[in-house]
């Protein structure tokens, strides 16, 4: 079996093929950035002849660009979607995956995003028992991953702060998304608009800062230039 999930966007050229099967591969970046237009493109990939599962959990699927990028009723009829609208839905849908990989065969599972609702959810007072559960969300999909082949893609949010008058961005949910994430893809904006990059951060295989550069077009996104190394 390959190792590798084909996802049809400059990803592949950046990965070597893919993002691993057997891994959570964490896209992250700010607003804006291509996460959701990443997640989309490699649903259709995927749904052409596969099951997936998808879960919103910020409304962001949108059937008009999910058209554009070249998805029709066959791939509609492949996805099984949790649309989810609280950090408590959130977190048992997650518990109910397992179930469904049993059943069905599922070619991938993709999370958009896995932080956006414990993001609104965190407080002064809870963010022990938020953060245990978010810990507890990625061992269930890390788990799932390991023991099914099954690759788990999710995105990410990120928040800016300014040190030693040079502006960071740093992953909402820090340490816990860099723990359970074997593959850490970070997206930036470029130059020209409508241009984005996409940097390795951390992955077992391939060297950090490989980069490449790409345009969201209307229906793909297209790489433009050769891959980079920072
Ligand atoms: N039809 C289109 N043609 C060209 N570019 C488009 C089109 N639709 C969307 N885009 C580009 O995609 C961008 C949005 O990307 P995307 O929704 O993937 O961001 P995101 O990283 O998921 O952001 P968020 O954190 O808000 O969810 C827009 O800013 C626009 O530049
Ligand atoms: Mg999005």
């Amino acid at each position: 079996m390959d190792n590798r999930l084909k996802t049809n966007s400059p990803l592949d050229k950046l990965l070597n093929g893919g993002i691993e099967c057997d891994a959570i591969t964490n896209i992250y970046g700010p607003a804006g950035s291509g996460k959701t237009n990443i997640a989309l493109t490699v649903t259709i990939e995927t749904s052409n002849d596969k099951k997936i599962l998808y879960m919103d959990t910020e409304g962001s699927f949108s059937a008009e660009r999910f058209r554009q990028l070249g998805g029709n009723e066959n791939n509609l009829k492949n996805i099984i979607f949790f649309d989810v609208h609280s950090w408590e839905d959130q977190h048992r849908e997650i518990q109910r995956i397992e179930r469904i990989v049993e059943k069905e065969r599922i070619a991938l599972i993709i999370i958009d995003s896995l932080v956006a609702l414990y993001r609104l959810e965190l407080d002064s007072e809870n963010f022990q028992k938020i953060n245990k559960q978010l810990a507890t969300q990625y061992s269930i999909l890390s788990m799932i991953t390991r023991k099914y082949k099954i690759p788990v893609l999710v995105t990410n949010q990120v928040y800016g702060y300014k040190e030693d008058g040079d502006e960071k961005i740093e992953l909402t949910s820090r340490a816990i998304a860099k723990y359970w994430s074997k593959a850490l893809i970070e997206l930036k904006r470029a130059e020209r608009s409508n241009h984005r990059i996409a940097i390795v951060r951390k992955h077992r295989s391939i060297a950090e800062g490989k980069n490449i550069e790409f345009e969201i077009k209307e229906r793909e996104l297209k790489e433009v230039g050769k891959l980079g190394f920072f």
